[in-house]
């Protein structure tokens, strides 16, 4: 296994970098990094499935450093709101879902869909790469199957390690929670998944009402990897909301009078009465908590039996923040 600086890899030789790429390799991105391979590659993107566990049904993200790769894996036509949205937040942490090119291999495509998901990653270094490269990569998240997202080299090689021949650091990924997902279809415009770039923006850029997926909101769309667990740590977390957090962590702390509690929350948590073993702080306004959210659980994880989390409110980037929380929880109390 190899880990290379980000600089170092952008002053290989052609060839030396297209070997790099003969198997996945962990890319840094600016929401979380990314386990990547060329998406003209079927064995490799069958690789990437394995090394993460993950089910084959799940489709991949494109990651693209310029519009005219873009062309090459779409089938329509950019739709004007589509284009407007490019304009305003690529690069960025904005993923767009298309009708996928017929030429796009089916391993991308989580072996079912007729749609492809693209993004133009906000990391200059790693368009740069790409632009290198001169092939699009296919990247989900580098973490194992179910577990919080990496964002850090260091919480990827303690989930892939071996399993990865090659890795390249690009320090701590500054969002910190993975992109917002937008689909259209029918003039509808959906949310997939949330993330920084939040829906009162996206409905701001567009002049238009978005729609949030929910498990319970009626659209048909499908977004495979909503079935799927995801960001648990090992250990249970406890999701606190409500302005009764504190009382209601006291009497939960009740039940578990011989593990070590870990506590998360942003820096203003109030918490007394109760006996507990860590405190993560992940910052003080919404956007500081998301970036170090997965990087609290498992932090936590390391060091506690279980984890107690304040809650944030379901507004601006507190929806994708309580999104992975709600997910990473066994138990919401509110
Ligand atoms: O920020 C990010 O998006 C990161 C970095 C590495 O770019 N990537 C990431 O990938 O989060 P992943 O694989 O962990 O999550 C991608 C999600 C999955 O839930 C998958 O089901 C969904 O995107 N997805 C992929 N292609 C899709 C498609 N054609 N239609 C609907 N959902 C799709
Ligand atoms: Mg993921």
């Amino acid at each position: 296994m190899q880990i290379f600086k980000i600089d170092e890899v952008l002053n290989f030789p052609y060839e030396r970098l297209k070997l790099l790429f003969d198997t996945p390799v962990v890319i840094p991105t600016e929401t979380v990094y990314g386990l990547a391979g060329v998406i003209n590659n079927d064995n490799i993107l069958n690789d990437i499935y394995q090394i993460k566990g993950r089910p084959s049904d799940n489709p991949l993200i494109v990651h693209i450093s310029n519009l005219n790769m873009l062309k090459t894996l779409i089938k329509e036509t950019i739709s004007p709101e589509y284009t407007t949205l490019i304009k305003k937040y690529w690069p960025g942490p904005l993923t767009l879902i298309f009708k996928a090119n017929d030429n796009v291999s089916s391993v991308v495509k989580g072996n079912h869909m007729d749609t492809i998901a693209v993004r133009m990653p906000n990391n200059i270094k790693l368009l740069k790469l790409i632009d290198k490269l001169n092939i699009p990569l296919a990247a989900p998240s580098a973490n194992t199957s179910g577990q919080p997202s990496p964002t850090e080299i260091n919480h990827v090689l303690n989930d892939l390690g071996n399993k990865v021949k090659t890795y390249i650091d690009d320090g701590k990924c500054p969002c910190g929670l993975e992109s917002t997902i937008v689909s259209i279809q029918n003039n509808k415009i959906t949310i997939l998944r949330p993330g920084i770039i939040t829906k009162e923006e996206i409905e701001n850029c567009l002049q238009k009402e978005v729609n949030l997926y929910t498990k319970e909101s009626n659209i048909n769309y499908t977004i495979p990897g909503m079935k799927y667990t995801h960001y648990s740590p090992k250990i249970d977390v406890y999701l606190f909301i409500g302005k009764n957090y504190n009382n209601n962590m006291i009497k939960k702390a009740q039940n578990f009078k011989d593990k070590k509690i870990g506590i998360m929350g942003s820096n203003d948590i109030d918490i007394c009465g109760f006996k507990y073993e860590e405190i993560f702080y992940m910052g003080e306004t919404l956007i500081e908590c998301a970036s170090n959210c997965f990087a609290g659980l498992r932090h936590l994880e390391k060091k506690v039996d279980l984890i107690f989390v304040k809650g944030f409110p379901y507004i601006n980037e507190g929806v994708a923040l309580m999104d992975r929380l709600e997910k990473a929880s066994s138990e919401i109390i509110e």
